[in-house]
């Protein structure tokens, strides 16, 4: 298995420039699956989850051409037929249930395997089927074989209350909706800037949506949609990774590419731990150069509270601030798989249930750890820019889902980072 081997590095220094967001560009691609006709989506990161919805979209009878090479990718879903979503595509991307919603929209019924739980908690999928049977389909569960089978004639405009604003049910029910009969209302959305891009491309396509970024957003069913292009928004946690980065190798990095709106809670938690963040013409420049970094208390919570993606990454760059941290990771069950790999580079970290205290230290050492899942990956790949010695990640395909270019990005700041391959 291929590792990412580092030494501690000299504070970055440079410029980066942030790809397109992950998180938005996935259910853009389950989106275009509501068009017969062509749509062309650009700025889209060369990722694996990327290459699986491809795959998942081609399973289904749409032709795709990828260009990964110039982050571009047209789907042309005219004569989509199928509408059983693969089990090995599924169960290796839980964001391949964003097919549902289109599935049903454009075919009337859906076929797919339950993804299960992962890493990071177990992650139900109630809140979907919640908004589809609204709309009036009809789902059958098969419990045994993990198997949801979902009907509809045609899905019919409803109010729909979500008990918790869920970015992949908003996701789902919002593309089910743009053509269903009549008007559908989602109260308690998601207001991700993800769930924004996703209606601005549906509206581009025709569709009639109102309100996407607040928490309730207007769906007015229309009866087909058009082709469109669009350009992906940048990835706000890709920078706000980089963003951290120069922060706890105290650096000074200009980041390109980054819309400062979408990192508001990250540059208030970099500023109270000292760290300055000024928005100039090019991009983004965060600066820690010769700082002497203190601690600060972090609770994540759904847009535009702090995001549970950076919560590992920011309690990397905790372990090694003056002072006691707080952490509270309130949107998922089981996100401090990172705790223990930290402690094993010298992080001094409790965890009760969802809180964790963290006890600032001056250094980590370096060690071999894991990259249990993407977010948790990237933090480890950070600690070890400044851990005494060398560290070594391994199970890096987590994190190269998610980040493109992530090793290039970081040698071209300076950071001593190599990919080794077996
Ligand atoms: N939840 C339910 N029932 C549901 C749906 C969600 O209880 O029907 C719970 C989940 O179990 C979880 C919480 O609600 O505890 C949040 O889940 P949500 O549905 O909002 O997340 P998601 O759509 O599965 C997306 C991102 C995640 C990101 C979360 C939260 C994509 C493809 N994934 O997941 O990104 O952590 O929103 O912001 O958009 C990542 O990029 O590393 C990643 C995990």
């Amino acid at each position: 298995m291929a590792k990412y081997i580092m030494k501690k590095s000299n504070p970055l220094q440079g410029e980066v420039c942030i790809s397109g967001a992950k998180n938005a560009v996935l259910p853009i691609l389950a989106a275009t699956l509501l068009s017969k006709e062509p749509c062309v989506i650009k700025d889209v990161p060369a990722l694996k989850d990327v290459e699986i919805m491809s795959k998942l979209n081609e399973a289904l009878g749409a032709i795709v051409e990828a260009e990964p090479e110039k982050n571009k990718v047209t789907v042309e879903a005219e004569k989509m037929n199928c509408p059983k979503a693969p089990y090995d595509l599924v169960t290796k991307m839980r964001a391949s249930i964003l097919v549902m919603g289109p599935l049903l929209a454009r075919l009337g019924k859906a076929e797919i395997f339950l993804p299960g739980g992962c890493a990071i908690g177990d992650r139900p999928v109630e809140l979907h089927f919640k908004g589809f049977k609204a709309l009036g389909a009809e789902i059958f569960m098969d419990e045994e074989e993990g198997k949801v089978t979902a009907h509809a004639d045609r899905l019919t405009g409803t109010d729909i209350y979500l008990d918790f604003p869920s970015v992949g049910a908003t996701e789902n029910i919002m593309m089910a909706a743009a053509m269903a009969e009549g008007i559908t209302l989602i109260e308690n959305a998601a207001q991700e800037p993800e769930i924004v891009d996703l209606a601005n491309f549906l509206n581009k396509m025709g569709g009639k949506i109102k309100g996407a970024g607040t928490d309730c957003i207007k769906i007015e069913g229309v009866e087909n949609l058009h082709g469109a292009e669009h350009n992906v928004i940048p990835d706000r946690i890709e920078a706000g990774t980089f963003m951290v980065a120069a922060a706890m190798t105290r650096g000074q990095v200009l980041i390109r590419n980054i819309l400062p709106d979408h990192v508001r809670p990250i540059i208030a938690k970099l500023n109270e731990c000292g760290v300055d963040v000024i928005m100039g013409e090019e991009g983004m420049i965060v600066s820690a150069v010769d700082k002497q970094l203190v601690s600060t208390d972090i609770k994540t919570l759904p847009y535009p509270g702090f995001p549970t993606d950076m919560q590992s990454i920011f309690m990397a760059l905790l372990t090694t601030v003056q002072g006691t941290s707080a952490v509270i990771e309130t949107v998922f069950e089981n996100r401090y798989m990172h705790v223990p790999q930290l402690k094993r580079m010298g992080a001094s970290i409790k965890t009760d249930d969802r809180c964790a205290i963290i006890e600032g230290k001056k250094e980590l050492r370096g060690n071999k750890v894991i990259a249990t899942d993407l977010r948790a990956g990237a933090a480890m790949v950070l600690a070890g820019l400044v851990a005494e010695g060398r560290t070594e990640v391994s199970e890096i395909y987590h994190i190269e889902r998610g980040y493109e270019h992530f090793v290039e990005k970081l040698q071209g700041l300076g950071a001593d980072i190599t990919r080794m391959d077996p």
